[in-house]
């Protein structure tokens, strides 16, 4: 058994493709309190598939309105710079979320970027329900938070028996097997990656404590949203892969919300019905 050597990782790291300038340009404009449409529209209007996107978006949203949307402008008022923010950084990141990730998480196509959008949609529902100031961030941690398990699946699936004796044999979660038998989880990896990306705190730390909600120092709430919308992920069983089962609450992120554990059930019916009814997980959700 074989520790991962630190210089390999960062190199998996390094691999990653950087995002485009013009995406994190976007983010710092949404981010601003000073800029205004103007200058968020000038810079989506470089990007012909961005631009598409959020006219599609939203046409598709405002249905039945009086006319068509036709300029970003428009569009920006209407589905608000928050939204934007979210549609930008979800088509950025998609490329590395829909990959199968075979042998080690045991997941198929698709079903990390599913659970990912079901993570990203349960930490908005938590966070409008707890009045948190900023429901996109918290859908945007949620989404973001497994960002390390395409890059440490490798690691994984050398080690995957040792790994699933240890759930098995030692009673231990997954990202404790992870820990012990890599030397490192997804979570930090994640975090290395979000770093990277230039991300701001609160959404690295989100990744890097989103299975330790107690460790959190610049944001305990968001990591807390992101955990519990974690768990009921995996409770839920959506795109579930090898580690589905064996992780735990923590006491921590429901006493920082100032919610109870009965709050699991209503999201669960909330999550289930929207499913039944639209059967996506659109952003607006
Ligand atoms: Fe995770």
């Amino acid at each position: 058994m074989e520790m991962i050597n630190l210089k390999d990782l960062a190199i998996k790291v390094e691999e990653i493709p950087i995002l485009p300038d013009r995406i994190n340009k976007i983010i710092e404009i949404t981010e601003n309190p000073d800029s205004d449409i103007k200058d968020l529209e000038d810079e989506i209007l470089k990007d012909q598939s961005i631009t598409s996107k959020i006219l599609k978006l939203a046409n598709s949203t405002y249905y039945g309105y009086a006319k068509r949307i036709c300029t970003i402008s428009e569009a920006i008022v209407l589905l608000g710079s928050q939204t934007i923010k979210s549609l930008v950084l979800t088509s950025a990141v998609s490329k590395l979320l829909i990959n199968e990730l075979p042998g080690g998480y045991h997941l198929g196509k698709y079903d990390l970027w599913n659970q990912s959008q079901s993570c990203a949609m349960i930490s908005k529902f938590i966070a409008l329900k707890i009045h948190y100031p900023s429901p996109e961030e918290a859908y945007i941690a949620g989404l973001l938070r497994d960002i390390g398990k395409p890059i440490l699946n490798f690691y994984v699936s050398q080690e995957y028996n040792s790994i699933l004796n240890k759930i098995e044999n030692e009673s231990k979660t997954f990202i404790q097997a992870e820990e012990e038998v890599l030397g490192f989880t997804h979570a930090q990896i994640g975090s290395m990656v979000a770093e990277k990306w230039n991300f701001p705190t609160p959404l690295v730390e989100s990744i890097q404590y989103h299975h330790s909600p107690e460790k959190a120092q610049s944001n305990q709430k968001l990591v807390s949203i992101v955990h519990i919308a974690d768990a009921v992920t995996m409770m839920m069983g959506i795109g579930l892969g090898s580690d589905g089962l064996s992780y735990n609450f923590s006491n921590f992120a429901f006493k920082t919300l100032g919610i109870e554990e009965d709050v699991i059930e209503e999201i669960l019916f909330e999550v289930t019905n929207r499913l039944e009814n639209n059967n996506d997980f659109s952003i607006l959700n």
